[in-house]
């Protein structure tokens, strides 16, 4: 079996990892788990992307280095990964030297082989910032809805994308100037001369899954020069030759799945052309979502070609999740990052739950998916826990009581067996074909099978029996039912799997699915899961409830001398007390510069007495004294308070001495 090296679509370092990134995951996860259960040699390889404008500029944002930002990120990611059993050999960065020299490696092949054309464009410059304005720098209003502040490439309100020239009302995104248009020369990657090329590779073999053949094919007749360069500033690697030219993301981007393998093979004493050399004994397989498929499918393999670098064998793509029937929505609190996924459903197999959730609705094709809570809870609970785990839990805690955990050694029922064999082939055959669908269904119905068996042969009544060669019989056949659904289930939820290796002891290959158990003892039965409830998704959706705003008041206006007439000076808190008889009121000493005067101040909701001591506060120190409950009040200490009701106390933005007077 030749080697095979699979990778999902690097992830962009600008954000977190959400449930529609799992959906690539999951399946590129499953798929390599089964690959890997035949035995042959499988390497998972991917990395984050993370070169371009939007990095650069979230950096500038957060004040930090874009190196900072994709430490921060690769941290992020490598985590929430695991959290879902995804499982690579390496998790590696589009910003090594590996990768540098691979971009350039590949740029400098095809400008040999005369694919990279230089050509001058129009391009927005901001003559104060005397910069080109890559998109994201350009802000201006929508050419199609009309929606204000949006960038140069897409609008957030309706989603149309279109070029920075569109946009009515350009302005720089740094310093809000009407930019120019002026002349800049850029780098573009000539595909028309590799048509043929591209037409023959990509009608060759099972390169192209059928829903996307005629899409794609199409492209071929009309190969668009893609411009590959991007200008000052960027976040990337410097084109060979100039001075001032970057590698446009998507340049360097897949050239990651190539590097990042070569980083595995260094690091494993193996040689990168094993895998990706043009007549390497090995397969290259990308799972992609729809979006990026004219990248994959038209000038990645020109890319490749030009090294003599090995062709993908097959690009799986997938459609993009919706949550409860609409898109991703963060007003909705649908936009749901893998990590609060994991935090907030209230389960300890969540994660797992998930991926066979995904798998259930996984066909091979480009179709959406939608989760949906009730129909993930019906479907978790109807296979997993009432019908495989139900099966499993009573054929095992049978052999635990009756068999002191011993398969008995008969024969088992023939029927029974072979049904588990056509089972075993449809799943393998479908999780490796990519419709995981059928597989799930393959799975469920076997173990409705094991179940049925179980209820008919009744082995609590066989046992009474004195010949025990009938519940032998039931035994055996049920035992390595519970095996081959393991096996199963194993590359689709590897850790729910891994309890019925535990009770087997054993490590589940393809091999495992067919009956094989007799006469051994076994270990106890653990339960498969728990049920999934309606309650432990109560926060899935939470909300970041949106601050009130309060309308704009009407103020009365004051002469200078009014206000002058207020002393406002700096405080120390001595000590503070709440009072018995009121929840807001709280009796508090102060320094005011000279002596200590008490002040009476409503603020005992909002911070505990302890809080105050020593803090400098803001007071007014000409008020006339008054009594407040009985207790003499020398002056006013100043809070601000919020649309909600929440107080925050002033003091000086530099620590003053008390008695400073404040104007
Ligand atoms: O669409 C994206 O999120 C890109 N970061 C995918 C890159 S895939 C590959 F080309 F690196
Ligand atoms: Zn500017």
């Amino acid at each position: 079996m030749k080697k095979l090296l699979v990778t999902m679509a690097l992830p962009y370092a600008n954000g977190d990892i959400h449930i529609g990134h799992m959906v690539e995951a999951v399946q590129t996860d499953i798929f390599v788990r089964a690959q890997k259960m035949t035995g042959r040699e499988v390497r998972f390889i991917c990395a984050d992307d993370t070169h371009g404008t939007p990095i650069q500029v979230n950096a500038m944002k957060q004040g930090i280095t874009p190196e900072e930002l994709i430490a921060r990120a690769w941290d992020n990611h490598t985590r929430d990964y695991a959290l879902f059993g995804i499982d690579f050999d390496i998790f590696s960065s589009t910003n090594s030297d590996e990768n540098r020299q691979w971009a350039e490696k590949i740029y400098l092949a095809m400008k040999a082989d005369g694919l990279i054309k230089e050509k001058t464009i129009e391009q927005y410059f901001c003559e104060h910032d005397k910069m080109f304005l890559p998109d994201r720098f350009i802000k201006g209003t929508c050419p199609k809805c009309g929606a204000t502040d949006q960038y140069g490439d897409n609008c957030e309100k309706c989603g149309a994308t279109y070029n920075a020239e569109e946009l009515t009302s350009p302005a720089c995104a740094l310093c809000g100037n009407t930019p120019i248009l002026r002349e800049t020369s850029h780098f573009f990657m000539d595909m028309e001369p590799k048509r043929e090329f591209l037409k023959s590779y990509l009608t060759s073999g099972e390169v192209l899954q059928a829903d996307m053949k005629a899409f794609i094919m199409n492209w071929t007749e009309d190969l668009q020069p893609r411009c590959i360069s991007r200008d000052e500033p960027y976040f990337g690697f410097k084109i060979p030759g100039t001075e001032d030219k970057y590698f446009y993301v998507w340049l360097d981007a897949p050239v990651g799945y190539v590097s990042s393998t070569q980083k595995w093979c260094d690091a494993n004493g193996r040689d990168v052309s094993e895998f990706w050399g043009k007549d390497a004994d090995s397969e290259v397989v990308h799972c992609i979502g729809k979006d990026i498929v004219y990248f994959h499918s038209i000038m990645w393999p020109v890319m490749l070609d030009s090294v003599d670098c090995k062709l993908p064998s097959r690009i799986m793509i997938h459609g993009f999740l919706t949550v409860e029937g609409e898109k991703m929505s963060k007003s909705r609190g649908t936009f749901i990052q893998a990590k609060d996924y994991a935090d907030r459903v209230n389960h300890a197999d969540a994660t797992q739950f998930l991926r066979l959730y995904y798998a259930s609705k996984l066909t091979g094709g480009n179709n959406d998916l939608d989760f949906n809570i009730d129909e993930f809870i019906n479907r978790i609970n109807s296979t997993l826990v009432n019908n495989i785990g139900n099966f499993q839990n009573r054929a095992s805690t049978f052999l635990d009581r009756f068999f002191d955990s011993t398969v008995p050694d008969a024969d088992w029922d023939e029927t029974i067996a072979a049904e588990a064999v056509a089972a075993a082939n449809t799943v393998r055959e479908n999780l490796i074909g990519g419709n995981y669908r059928v597989a799930f269904d393959a799975i469920h119905a076997l173990g409705s099978v094991a179940n049925k068996y179980f209820q008919d042969t009744k082995p609590w009544e066989l046992v009474k029996l004195d010949d025990k060669s009938t519940v032998n019989v039931a035994l055996v056949t049920c035992l390595n039912l519970v095996r081959t659904l393991g096996t199963l289930l194993k590359p689709i939820v590897p850790e729910i799997a891994a309890r019925i290796e535990k009770q087997f002891g054993e490590t589940f290959d393809w091999s495992s699915a067919a009956f094989a158990i007799r006469g051994k003892k076994i270990g106890t039965a653990e339960k498969l899961a728990l049920p999934l409830e309606t309650e432990m998704f109560e926060t899935l959706y939470a909300t970041t409830p949106e601050k009130p705003v309060l309308p704009e008041p009407e103020e009365e206006l004051i002469e200078f001398p009014d206000f002058q007439k207020v002393k406002l000076r700096v405080g120390e808190v001595i000590s503070a007390e709440k009072m018995k008889k009121s929840k807001k009121m709280m009796k508090i000493q102060i320094n005011d510069g000279w002596k200590t005067r008490q002040i009476m101040s409503g603020i005992a909701e909002h911070y505990e007495p302890e809080q105050l001591i020593g803090k400098k506060v803001v007071f007014v120190s000409n008020l006339k004294p008054a009594k407040l409950m009985g207790e003499l009040s020398e002056g006013m200490i100043l809070a601000a308070e919020d649309a909600s009701g929440a107080l925050s106390m002033l003091s000086t933005e530099k620590e003053f001495d008390a008695g400073s007077l404040i104007s």
